[in-house]
């Protein structure tokens, strides 16, 4: 994508809520994250000649991610704001793997955008994100962790979710055409 011309990416995930103030249904703009992959995606063979080292002291984009907290008050959309860390899955983690998540510093915690947010970087595009919490991690509420409660949730937030995103992507359009080199 980055090759065809893109100049900014917007990712999304499900996670699990690793901050004991979130809830199932809230969604998060993605501020930082943690790599807890125990991979890197410029690492292999090849790969980290080709491309840059990327510039990872700011993932996520300060204007974009205004682009998403104005759109979020326009819609009256509660927003989170917080660290995303990445497992590398696909078990869930243990109880014991969110507790140690939390302590490091994360509000969320599952298994993709870290890679794809690192590779993006690298190639010079702008990146910006939301988390959809869809369950509370391992440990912290008695309810018993499913894939099914995934599901279920993200379908309540769907409609919520879209026009977040529908509401933050017209911002963004209008910025990167305002700026010089959008
Ligand atoms: N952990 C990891 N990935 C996830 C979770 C979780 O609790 N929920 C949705 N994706």
């Amino acid at each position: 994508m980055a090759r065809l011309g893109i100049k900014a990416l917007f990712v999304s995930n499900a996670a699990g809520a690793v901050n004991r103030t979130f809830a199932p249904g809230d969604l998060m703009l993605i501020v930082d994250h943690l790599n807890l992959m125990g991979r890197d995606p410029l690492s292999g063979e090849g790969l980290d000649e080709e491309l840059p080292r990327p510039d990872l002291e700011r993932p996520y984009d300060a204007g974009l991610c205004d682009d998403v907290r104005a759109a979020a008050i326009e819609q009256r959309v509660e927003l989170r704001e917080g660290v995303y860390a990445a497992n590398l899955g696909p078990s869930f983690e243990t109880p014991a793997e969110v507790r140690m998540a939390a302590r490091l510093g994360a509000d969320a915690v599952g298994m993709s955008t870290v890679p794809e947010v690192i590779t993006a970087r690298a190639m010079g595009v702008r990146c910006f994100g939301v988390s959809c919490m869809t369950n509370y991690g391992a440990g912290i509420s008695p309810m018993p962790l499913s894939h099914i409660e995934v599901i279920e949730t993200t379908d309540r937030i769907a409609e919520t979710f879209q026009s977040l995103v529908l509401g933050a992507l017209a911002r963004v359009a209008q910025r990167l055409s305002r700026e010089p080199n959008g």
